[in-house]
């Protein structure tokens, strides 16, 4: 398993060019299944929860191709022979039951295996699976497999969220575009990634409204054609960057970056201290001398401070000149970077979905491990703002959702590297 071996201290600067979105990419993949015709993504990330979702559409029987180098992703599945989605594919990523609403609402049928537990909480698909039955979807779960049917089509209906979810509303949104009539989906997500998918829809001839907005409301139609779609930029992998000469000093350029897309975790950062200021090409984030102010963060869905963001403010937070509160509210358990930030000298204290972090003056390198995606590229940032060497081991979870992040740092002055093993 490969580690990644960070030396800190270097303040950064530079330009760091900000990938497609992956949690654009992974549900703009799956919209190839309302048509037969093809449809092409340009910007898409080259990360392995692609290959995973690659994999999983080509299970179905449909066709995928990896273009310029990973940059162009070339979807067809005009010969689809198969609608279930299998357990050795879904369990690997949860995103698989984005499968299940385009199976259902053009074949009246589908089997998805349910995902597995998760390292982030129990993240259930249950708001998934009430909206399709609010469309007159039949399912059933059995063997661990939700067995979904809908003899005569989809059709139209109310769903009415209890709170908010991104997938089930990208779920529902993609099955109410064939189904008959119109759905309206109340107390939708608005994330940049639901109006990323709802304009790829309308391209493929869908007819959608107030996406980006808590009320969506789809026209059904009888079918969807091809299109070429651009995938939004990746506002994580921004956020992610824009820590990185918060956390050193320096000056950094984020091509590709736009205020709309991080605008509540931008605002936190001009809290901390941190300069931020809209480019030609992106955004330039800066630090000055000095040490971070200590703010405080909840987490909310979008527009609010993005949980995917959390485990990276944190790593900043662990060295400002006081006492943070972060309150994570959208998924249990998402404190694992904590204890692998205190082995770095952090002092932090959690409490339920509430960790107070008190900021010392200076990090200190430390053996450490990714638990998780977003927790494994916060323990990097810690790495770069700490004295000394900092090894991050099982960095697979990084690879799930940044590429190049040592190209991207080292090419900004940054000490990092890949240790294959
Ligand atoms: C997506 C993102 C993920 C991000 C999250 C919240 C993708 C591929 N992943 O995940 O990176 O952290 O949004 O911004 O886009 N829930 C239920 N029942 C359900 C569905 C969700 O209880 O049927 C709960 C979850 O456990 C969680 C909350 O709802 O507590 C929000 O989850 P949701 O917005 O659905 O996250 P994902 O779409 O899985």
């Amino acid at each position: 398993m490969d580690s990644i071996l960070v030396k800190g201290g270097a303040p950064l600067s530079g330009e760091i060019p900000i990938a497609g979105a992956k949690n654009a990419c992974l549900t703009l993949m799956p919209a190839t299944l309302l048509s037969d015709d093809p449809l092409t993504l340009t910007n898409a990330p080259r990360l392995s929860d692609i290959k995973t979702m690659t994999t999983l559409l080509q299970s179905l029987g449909a066709e995928v191709s990896s273009l310029q180098e990973g940059r162009v992703l070339a979807l067809s599945s005009h010969n689809l022979t198969s609608q279930k989605a299998d357990y050795d594919i879904v369990r690997k990523m949860r995103a698989s039951i984005l499968v299940l609403g385009p199976l259902l609402a053009r074949y009246g049928q589908a089997t998805v295996s349910l995902p597995g537990g998760c390292a982030i909480g129990a993240r259930p698909v249950d708001l998934h699976l009430r909206a399709l039955e609010a469309l007159g979807a039949t399912l059933e779960l059995r063997d661990g497999y939700v067995h979904a049917s809908a003899s005569g089509g989809l059709k139209g209906g109310t769903v009415a969220f209890p709170f908010v979810s991104v997938g089930a509303t990208e779920n529902v949104l993609m099955a109410a575009t064939l189904a008959k009539g119109t759905t309206v989906i109340e107390n939708a997500a608005q994330e940049p990634e639901i109006v990323d998918l709802a304009q790829c829809l309308r391209t493929m001839g869908a007819r959608i409204e107030g996406d980006g907005t808590p009320t969506i409301t789809v026209e059904g139609v009888d079918q969807l054609h091809g299109a070429t779609h651009r995938v939004v930029t990746d506002r994580i992998e921004l956020g992610t960057y824009m820590l990185a000469p918060a956390i050193t000093g320096g000056t950094v350029e984020c091509l590709g970056g736009r205020i709309g897309l991080v605008q509540a975790f931008a605002e936190k950062l001009h809290d901390a201290g941190i300069e931020v200021s809209e480019t030609a090409r992106g955004l330039s984030v800066s630090r000055e001398n000095g040490r971070i102010k200590p703010v405080n963060v909840e987490t909310a869905p979008f527009p609010g401070f993005p949980t995917d963001l959390q485990a990276q403010m944190m790593a900043l937070l662990c060295t400002a000149n006081g006492t943070s509160v972060l309150e994570e509210r959208i998924f249990e358990n998402r404190f694992m970077h904590a204890p692998e930030l205190m082995r770095m000298g952090a002092q932090i204290d959690v409490q339920g979905g509430t960790a107070t972090v008190t900021g010392v003056d200076r990090l200190k390198g430390a053996p450490v491990m990714a638990t998780d995606l977003r927790a494994s590229v916060s323990l990097i940032l810690a790495g770069l703002a700490a004295e000394g060497e900092t090894v991050v081991s099982r960095v697979y979870h990084l690879d799930r959702g940044y590429e190049r992040v040592e190209e991207k740092l080292s090419a900004c002055g940054a000490s990092i590297e890949r240790i294959a093993g």
